[in-house]
């Protein structure tokens, strides 16, 4: 049985341990961890959990007891509070952003190795079916060649999100929606695509005055044989979030849809309908998913403990999402594009070197303690 703390009582956590109460024949959430200890108490009432809460993380980092955390926390803490669980012997999950610093990163991964334990990043929207099959039709050869691909990482959120004391700094969210909200679908991309040679990015804040980061964002990344255009944004009502991947034989879409033409003799195209209801047919026969989302992300976790399967997500997968990210921040500033990999003598490879060459777009002027509610609600969920 593997017993569990989480740090930070904030809105993810109640996601993590909905979680792992799913798979209470593996787990058991043991502690749980906040600066402002009744809200670590309010969540063990309210999921009837048995478990102990701690105001301070290094009471909960010295129990024994506890064999794995989440971390739960503002991005500015992630790294130093997973090198530290990591030091005391246990498991981490951290969710995303991994950290603010490529040089974070690379500590955290070391202190991984060295201390023989599991570093997980959260990316879960990596477990979604119509994800997971496209992936699928993709390495089955029905699109051809991949030549081009389209990400929209669309969001909304209100001026007031970031009234909440970490949001909307260099310093403590790390980023606006590229680095909170992009780095999922900029995961994703990496995950289908792997790494670009080149990035071409652009930021700005057209709409949220009480922060210092860009809302909306643009790049392109270059690959040896495709492009790939990414839109970043917070202020797209609807979040009609897309991807659209344009292969030599076939175009298919998340949500789903596809299209295939061929050539007629003077280049105009015609439609292979054959082809579009062999796709469309394949896309319907491939199994679903048996979990989605977080607890399906959390559960390889728990059985990667237990050695019953590989780690599907680590440090360095979590890594390069965030470079990818201050690529774009470097290529935006500098108003050039960035070649990747970026070095450990670049200036963004650095929390500090980053901090101090990212423009702040608005002071932020207001700051909570916590909003009144911490219900997270998604664009899809009214679309749906
Ligand atoms: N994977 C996803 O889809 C997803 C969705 C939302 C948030 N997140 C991520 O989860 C993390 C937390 O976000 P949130 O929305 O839950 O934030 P939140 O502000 O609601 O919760 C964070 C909690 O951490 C506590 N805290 C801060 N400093 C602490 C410290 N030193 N010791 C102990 N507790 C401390 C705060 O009091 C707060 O309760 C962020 O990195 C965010 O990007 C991920």
């Amino acid at each position: 049985m593997i017993r569990l703390g989480i740090i930070g009582a904030g809105a993810i956590a109640a996601v993590h341990i909905d979680s792992f109460l799913q798979f209470g024949d593996l787990c058991e959430i043991v502690a749980v961890c906040d600066t402002f200890s009744e809200k670590a108490k309010a969540l063990i009432a309210e999921k009837k959990l048995h478990a102990k809460a701690y105001s301070l993380v290094e009471d909960l980092l010295e129990q024994a007891s506890v064999d794995a955390i989440s971390i739960c926390l503002p991005p500015y803490l992630h790294a130093n509070i997973a090198i530290q669980a990591l030091k005391a012997g246990k498991h981490v999950v951290v969710e995303k952003p991994m950290a603010s610093s490529l040089e974070e990163c690379d500590l955290m991964i070391k202190m991984a190795a060295e201390q023989d334990k599991l570093l997980c990043v959260v990316s879960q929207n990596r477990w979604k079916t119509p994800l997971s099959k496209i992936k699928r039709l993709m390495e089955e050869g029905y699109l051809g060649k991949v030549i081009h691909a389209s990400f929209d990482s669309l969001w909304w959120r209100g001026g007031n999100y970031y009234d909440l004391w970490w949001r909307g700094t260099w310093e403590q969210e790390a980023g606006g929606c590229f680095t909170s909200h992009s780095v999922h679908y900029l995961d994703l991309m990496q995950m289908l695509f792997g790494m670009p040679k080149q990035v071409q990015g652009y930021i700005n804040n057209v709409s949220h005055t009480n922060s210092e980061c860009e809302d909306i964002g643009f790049a392109v990344f270059s690959y040896d044989d495709k492009v790939i255009d990414f839109t970043s944004s917070l202020v797209s009502h609807g979040e009609k979030q897309a991807i659209v991947i344009d292969g030599e034989k076939a175009s298919v879409s998340m949500p789903f849809t596809v299209s295939a033409y061929d050539a007629l003799p003077n280049g105009f195209p015609q439609q292979n309908k054959e082809l579009e209801e062999m796709i469309l047919r394949r896309y319907e026969e491939l199994d679903s998913l048996p979990l989605e989302g977080h607890p399906a992300q959390l559960v390889n976790f728990l059985r990667a403990i237990g050695q019953q399967e590989r780690l599907e997500v680590d440090g360095n997968e979590g890594r390069r999402t965030i470079e990818l990210i201050h690529a774009v921040y470097k290529s935006a500033i500098e108003m050039k594009p960035v070649s990747l990999p970026l070095d450990k003598e670049d200036p963004f490879y650095s929390k500090s070197g980053l901090v101090g060459k990212m423009p702040k777009f608005f002071t932020k002027g207001k700051s909570v303690e916590n909003f009144s509610t911490s219900k997270i609600t998604l664009g899809r969920d009214f679309n749906a």
